[in-house]
């Protein structure tokens, strides 16, 4: 049974490394969704224009995120958080660093696309000031469609 008497401050956030995914790799699909494999997790890590983060309680990975660089624009390619810590303010700690990030390296624009059916991931970004830009049909496997979002800086949370 998961103890969730826990606070902001509890929570670390890091740089991901490989060492940390050899962590996570038995736990993504049933602790974390099959949103991302472990394969297509390692050559982002490994990709020399991807920041990835985890957050941490306990010494426990309970959430983590990814974004992609590409000049000055970044996409965020992934923020997950385990299951049973979900709702507890760990999703908006893991947006807050990716900002600082953002802000850090002077990105000018932050993209991303999110299943129509998503609708805590759709209110977290809004939350974070993320607009509706566009729509693609079609877009994941099961026919659903991808809203794209956007955000220009600076990244304040
Ligand atoms: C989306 C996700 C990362 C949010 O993480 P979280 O730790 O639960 O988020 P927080 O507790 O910080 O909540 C932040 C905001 O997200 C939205 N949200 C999160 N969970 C929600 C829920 N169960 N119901 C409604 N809104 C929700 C709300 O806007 C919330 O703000 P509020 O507290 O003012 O209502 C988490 O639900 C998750 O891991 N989902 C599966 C993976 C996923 O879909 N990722 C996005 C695509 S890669």
């Amino acid at each position: 049974m998961c103890n969730l008497n826990f606070s902001n401050s509890d929570i670390s956030i890091s740089d991901m490394n490989l060492e940390d995914l050899e962590i996570l790799k038995d736990d993504l699909i049933t602790s974390f969704d099959d949103f991302w494999n472990y394969d297509i997790l390692k050559s982002e890590l490994l990709s020399g224009n991807s920041k990835y983060i985890i957050a941490k309680l306990n010494d426990n990975i309970v959430g983590f995120a990814g974004l992609k660089l590409i000049l000055d624009e970044a996409e965020i390619m992934n923020i997950v958080v385990k299951k049973s810590f979900r709702y507890h303010g760990i999703g908006s700690l893991l947006m807050q660093k990716l900002f600082s990030i953002c802000n850090d390296l002077n990105i000018s624009v932050i993209n991303l696309e999110v299943n129509e059916c998503n609708v805590y991931a759709i209110n977290l970004y809004k939350k974070f000031g993320f607009k509706v830009v566009g729509f693609r049909k079609n877009y994941y496997n099961n026919g659903n469609g991808a809203i794209l979002m956007k955000r220009g800086r600076s990244f304040n949370p």
